[in-house]
């Protein structure tokens, strides 16, 4: 069996993981690569595909795939294999409890009065009080939804078919989003960009969040209407955002993201893919695939993730 690694970067890093996890596999490194049976890509060059007639499955590094599904050269008729958590919700939980924690005990109001020397203390508030929403509540988000309501806060969850999760009021549909977005202290984006996700966070829906409310985006910057964004910070209808995923990345020199006082930028490291964990997923879902069996995280074209 022969097994591609084809990466923008740390190709090397990827192969000795993979090589630990799946012995029995002949791995090949780069565009340049002979015919495989499957494929491990995160952003590799439109070219490879052209070299692989033969691929039974294509692994994406990510969760996310809609870089790998706007390639008009993937494959369109080989399983595409989406990551599954494999380490990642646990980052995603210390990234919100983070922005969580920074909201709901005002460190940032209190970080504006260290500057002015002004001794501005607040009174007590229950978590029970403090509002998160939470829109995609799939492996990561709703990881991160559960993680929120067991520590006490007050969670909605909004997904696109019905779902269930232990202490989360779950919605979905046009209604549920209106529900979430108007109860939201907090809104937590962790949504997949397709054709349904693209701008939909755009200046009305913007608009719906409680005056003070606090964003944070972890999902594709496409998701939000970023000019909408700059607006209702400017206002300061929403405080303060944070924004790991953006349009373009790097986020260019010069965008005015960079210079908010209410924006808090990370780059794109909100959770990153752990070689180790990763390649074990991908090594068993090669084997399950070799002997006959099914899989898990196979993408929907049709949805888009
Ligand atoms: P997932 O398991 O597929 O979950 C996606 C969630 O979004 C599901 O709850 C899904 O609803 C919901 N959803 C999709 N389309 C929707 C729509 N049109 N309306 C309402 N809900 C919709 O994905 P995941 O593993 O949690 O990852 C989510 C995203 O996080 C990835 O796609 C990627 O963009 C991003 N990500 C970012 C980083 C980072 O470092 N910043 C790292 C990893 C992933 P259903 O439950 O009904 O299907
Ligand atoms: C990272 O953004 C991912 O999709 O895993």
């Amino acid at each position: 069996m022969d097994v591609l690694i084809c990466t923008d970067k740390e190709q090397d890093r990827w192969h000795d993981a993979l090589a630990g996890c799946l012995p029995e596999a002949r791995l090949h490194v780069g565009v340049d690569a002979p015919p495989c049976d499957y494929a491990v890509l995160w952003k590799p060059p439109a070219a490879v595909f052209a070299r692989q007639p033969r691929l039974q499955a294509m692994f994406s590094l990510g969760a996310g795939v809609n870089g790998l599904l706007a390639m008009p050269e993937l494959p369109r008729d080989v399983p595409l294999v989406r990551m599954e958590d494999c380490g990642m919700a646990a980052q995603m939980v210390e990234y919100a409890y983070y922005v969580a924690l920074r909201q709901f005990r005002r460190f940032r109001q209190f970080a504006a009065a260290q500057t002015e020397q002004r001794w501005a203390p607040r009174g007590f508030r229950p978590r029970a009080k403090f509002h998160i929403g939470v829109l995609g509540i799939g492996v990561l988000g709703g990881a991160v939804a559960q993680a929120l309501a067991e520590f006490g806060f007050t969670v909605s969850g909004w997904s696109r078919s019905p779902k269930s999760l232990d202490g989360v009021h779950c919605t979905h549909g046009d209604n549920g989003l209106n529900t979430v977005l108007a109860s939201s202290q907090l809104l937590l984006v962790f949504l997949p960009l397709t054709t349904a996700t693209e701008g939909l966070l755009n200046r009305q829906r913007l608009s719906q969040l409680p005056a003070g409310a606090c964003l944070a985006n972890v999902s594709r910057g496409e998701v939000l209407d970023d000019e909408a964004l700059l607006d209702a910070l400017d206002r300061g209808h929403i405080e303060e955002a944070h924004l790991d995923v953006f349009r373009h990345e790097p986020l260019a020199a010069g965008h005015r993201y960079w210079s908010h006082p209410r924006v808090c930028i990370t780059p794109h490291v909100a959770a990153l893919t752990p070689y180790a964990i990763a390649c074990i997923q991908v090594a068993e879902k090669i084997r399950r695939l070799q002997a006959g069996e099914s899989i898990t995280g196979i993408v929907d074209r049709a949805r888009g993730y």
